[in-house]
């Protein structure tokens, strides 16, 4: 029995310490158009490349999308559905399906504006929403890394009242949703944002998809060093039993 039980968690063992090394951290950009049509994520992209990061994470997701963004290498798998309402998003439990197909361990999540814009959404809903859409992301991975979006302003409409409203609303609905293993960072993307960083009064310009990255970039390093010590805490959980045995 010994004989055929220590070989076997030694494999295990240096399963997991390869995996530790090898596997990218996987990351869903998770959204409407402003994570769909845009250019932040190749930016974000070009970035890690420059870091320890650097085909260490994987963005995952359906969406493919070429957005024109003279960048042809970056990894555009995303889950951003233009037009999409987060609150369509929960009811037809369609992020279920998304993480089903497509796991992660880091997700950014910018919704809302179409909740706001399209239909007029009373904000208690859209955050209703988003409980339930963080309690998917848990549900798939109780590890899973969130970091929410206080989202960007419009350029036309008289909306940005309602989008103050829910924004200011962001940052306790999350406290109340925190959980050491999961996470949720806030990141304000409405501040120092203007109409001139949107090309089309909804979707960010150059300037602006570099004020998005500036914005989610600390957030992110965060969440993908929290979901890397995951990793090496299983393998060094699988290594310590090794020991045991
Ligand atoms: C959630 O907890 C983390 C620490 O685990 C903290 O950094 C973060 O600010 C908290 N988020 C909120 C919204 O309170
Ligand atoms: C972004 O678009 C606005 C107009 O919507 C324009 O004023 C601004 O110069 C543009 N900036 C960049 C960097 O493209
Ligand atoms: C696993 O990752 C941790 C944290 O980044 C690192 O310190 C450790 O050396 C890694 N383990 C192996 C076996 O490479």
């Amino acid at each position: 029995m010994v004989s055929f039980t220590l070989p076997l968690l030694l494999t295990l063992a240096s399963t997991a310490l390869a995996q530790n090394t090898t596997t990218p951290l996987r990351y869903m950009p998770f959204g409407d158009s402003i994570t769909e049509i845009i250019c932040w994520r190749a930016l974000l992209w070009d970035k890690l490349q420059t870091t320890e990061w650097a085909g260490n994470v994987d963005f995952v997701g359906s969406g493919k999308t070429e957005n024109n963004c003279g960048n042809t290498k970056y990894d555009r798998d995303n889950e951003g559905h233009s037009g999409f309402l987060a609150i369509n998003i929960a009811n037809q439990n369609q992020l279920d399906g998304w993480l089903t197909r497509n796991p992660a361990d880091v997700v950014t999540m910018h919704l809302g504006t179409n909740d706001i814009v399209q239909q007029n959404k009373p904000v208690a809903d859209i955050l209703a929403a988003f409980t339930k859409l963080v309690g998917t992301m848990r549900t798939k991975n109780p590890k899973t890394k969130i970091v929410v979006a206080q989202i960007i302003p419009m350029g036309m409409g008289n909306f940005n009242t309602k989008i103050q409203d829910l924004n200011k609303q962001i940052p306790a609905w999350a406290t109340g949703l925190n959980k050491t293993e999961s996470p949720i960072w806030v990141v304000d993307q409405y501040t120092g944002f203007s109409a001139s960083d949107l090309r089309d009064g909804v979707h960010p310009n150059a300037s602006g998809d570099k004020k998005m990255l500036d914005k989610w970039w600390p957030a992110l390093l965060g969440a993908f060093a929290a979901a890397k010590a995951d990793k090496t805490a299983a393998a060094a959980a699988v290594e310590a039993r090794k020991f045991v045995a």
